[in-house]
């Protein structure tokens, strides 16, 4: 089933705007620097250096090239690190199999999040527990986990709320599963469905729960006031709404990210 609206698509990046996008442009750009200052100046005058020292001048080029692209400084050690990296996985000389494992396993965890630049990341317990106090009484509410992941907190809601109606919605291929089986085998009776929750009508539900991106936020937050009913609650773990103060703030775990709450 296609979830996506035409406003979505609207909303949808063009690829050049894309930080993943950027970065694979840097690196290969650096590469090509790279190449070409060993062929003009390194090989003639000194006969040219080896690979291990050329990926970490490749790699300090992408992190320079990353800076002035204007990607978040976080993406300056992974630029430096990229060619190291390859460098050193095939010295380790492991078999092609276990590389193609890895890709599709990443692949299906993280499949849109070059587009939607919101990473899997769960949350934890003591997240789930924090967001329990927070629902209101009564049976019949409707909550939903935007981005469910493997359905950890879902399946939480669904097991110590059995009168509430709980759903997750998820957008990458392995997760989505994980957390369907997931609830055939707890028997809760929670329903994961796979999807853009950016073409879900969230009128449809009394408590909305996101664990997203910073990136994610602005977007969300305008759907949100535009879809969800007066009285219902939006509630975010780790990332505040640029420019709107949360009526709810709650601390699960010392050291560790809020839960924010907003009362539509
Ligand atoms: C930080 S994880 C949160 C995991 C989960 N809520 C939990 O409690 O463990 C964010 C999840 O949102 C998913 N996601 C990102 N954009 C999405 C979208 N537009 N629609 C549905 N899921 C999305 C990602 O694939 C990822 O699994």
């Amino acid at each position: 089933m296609n979830f996506e609206t035409d406003e979505a698509k609207k909303r949808r990046p063009s690829l050049i705007k894309l930080p993943s996008a950027r970065a694979l442009l840097v690196q290969a750009i650096a590469f090509a620097l790279t190449c070409a200052l060993d062929r003009l100046l390194l090989q003639p005058l000194w006969g040219g250096a080896e690979i291990h020292k050329l990926m970490f001048v490749q790699g300090g080029i992408a992190a320079l090239l990353s800076y002035a692209a204007g990607l978040e400084r976080w993406w300056w050690p992974i630029q430096f690190f990229f060619p190291v990296a390859i460098v050193v996985m095939q010295k380790v000389n492991l078999p092609s199999g276990v590389y193609l494992f890895a890709f599709l396993v990443c692949l299906a965890v993280y499949w849109t999040t070059f587009q939607t630049r919101v990473p899997f990341f769960p949350t934890r317990p003591s997240t789930w527990n924090a967001v329990l106090p927070l629902l209101p009484e009564g049976r019949g509410l409707r909550f939903i986990d935007l981005g469910s992941g493997f359905g950890g907190l879902v399946l939480h809601v669904a097991k110590c709320r059995p009168d509430c109606s709980v759903m997750g919605i998820e957008i990458a291929p392995l997760p989505w599963i994980v957390s369907a089986i997931r609830a055939v085998f707890c028997r809760a009776d929670a329903r994961f469905i796979r999807g853009d929750y950016s073409a879900l009508d969230l009128s449809k539900f009394d408590v909305v729960f996101a664990y997203l991106s910073p990136a994610a936020m602005p977007s969300l937050w305008e759907k949100a006031r535009a879809e969800m009913r007066p009285g219902s609650l939006f509630l975010s773990y780790e990332f505040l709404v640029p420019g709107h103060e949360p009526t709810i703030v709650s601390l699960p775990d010392a050291n560790r990210a809020s839960l924010y709450g907003w009362s539509m």
